[in-house]
């Protein structure tokens, strides 16, 4: 008895360090609202603007698009062509599923085990989006996004990040000149954040998704806080919400939702949009869970002492209570898991098209 909780308590111990060691970086972003950074709304001119827009283009007038291959789906063929026809000047490439492997085979020959034993297709949509920005320079479109204007004024920077709500940094649309100090930082980091989580969507968010690249986003900025950020050429701009999409001046259109149907698929989509709330609130319950636990079985142990020494008949009721961690632990977690992982691949399938 003495020695399984001593291994109880370290295993407590080692899980809650760990928790809380993710917790702290998740609850820094939590609460990062990017405004040291953000691209104010005077900055850029209003479409169609007499102002003469003077500042140097440092971005290339690139546009990449992901897809698994030449033939995109009718539903976001409209958001696809408001890019191309709004940017004729612009160099237009499609990284289909081949062109991106042979790319990755050519050019960072060192990442392609990991790119091609990546589990879900979405994970290599979302790789192959940083090496290109940071290999060609350019800017990153979601499929599903269409241009409501030139996105020219976004050229006027290193590189930028979309800012989503409520929380965190999305990589549906990002820009970036080639070889910029934050992107080659984050195709050094895949390799590294290449880990089976216990559900598939958490893998996609935390090894290559929106919350492998925030945390990384947030200690970029904490490390390099104490630097002149008007001369700083490694800061990452963030492009607002206000600026993203829903008003007149906005650079993007969305076209997500068009394809969710139900209310499974709602669900999801909304989980998707509150990752970071998610995460946070799932890790304060596997604290919470890990408190219980630990009080019942602290206090199994001292019943089963008081037995050992004689205790009073009183006790001897609540020996149900003995089986209670073991007993539920197992069926309920795996319950849970498995219920969880059938609504997960639903949201991979729809994901996969993106
Ligand atoms: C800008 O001009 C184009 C072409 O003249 C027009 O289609 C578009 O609606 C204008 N945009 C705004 C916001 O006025
Ligand atoms: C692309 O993929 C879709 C869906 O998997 C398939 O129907 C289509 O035939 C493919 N197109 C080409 C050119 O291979």
């Amino acid at each position: 008895m003495r020695r399984s909780l001593v291994i109880f308590l370290v295993i407590a111990g080692a899980t809650l360090i760990f928790l809380l060691h993710a917790v702290s970086t998740l609850l820094a972003l939590l609460i990062e609202d990017a405004s040291g950074d953000a691209i104010a709304a005077a900055e850029i001119p209003s479409p169609n603007s007499t102002l003469p827009d003077t500042r140097p283009r440092l971005i290339p007038k690139i546009i990449h698009q992901t897809y698994k291959n030449e033939t995109i789906p009718e539903r976001w063929k409209a958001a696809q062509q408001s890019c191309i026809d709004l940017h004729p000047d612009y160099e237009y490439m499609m990284w289909t599923d081949a062109k991106s492997e042979a790319f990755i085979e050519k050019e960072y020959a060192w990442f392609l085990p990991t790119f091609t034993g990546y589990k879900h297709p979405i994970q290599r949509a979302d790789a192959i989006r940083y090496f290109v920005l940071a290999h060609h320079g350019g800017v990153y479109i979601d499929l599903d996004d269409g241009c409501k204007r030139r996105l020219d004024p976004l050229l006027s920077y290193n590189a930028w990040l979309r800012r989503t709500v409520p929380t965190g940094i999305s990589n549906d649309a990002m820009g970036s000149v080639p070889q910029h100090p934050f992107f080659l930082r984050i195709i050094q980091s895949l390799q590294g954040a290449d880990r089976a989580w216990v559900l598939p969507y958490i893998t996609i968010m935390a090894s290559t998704g929106p919350l492998f690249l925030s945390v990384i986003w947030k200690n970029w900025i904490d490390e390099h806080s104490h630097l002149d950020q008007d001369t700083w050429p490694g800061r990452v701009r963030v492009l607002m919400p206000d600026e993203y999409t829903k008003h007149p001046w906005s650079f993007f259109n969305t076209f997500k939702g068009d394809s969710w149907h139900g209310k499974d698929a709602q669900f999801i989509f909304w989980m998707g949009k509150n990752w970071l709330l998610l995460v946070v609130v799932g890790t304060a319950v596997g604290l919470t869970l890990i408190f219980l636990v630990w009080s019942l079985y602290s206090r199994v142990l001292s019943l089963s002492a008081s037995r050992r020494r004689g205790g009073s008949p009183r006790s001897s009721p609540r020996v149900g209570a003995y089986r209670f961690p073991g007993a539920s632990r197992v069926p309920l977690w795996m319950r849970w898991g498995g219920g969880l992982k059938k609504k997960y691949s639903y949201e991979l399938v729809e994901q996969h098209d993106a």
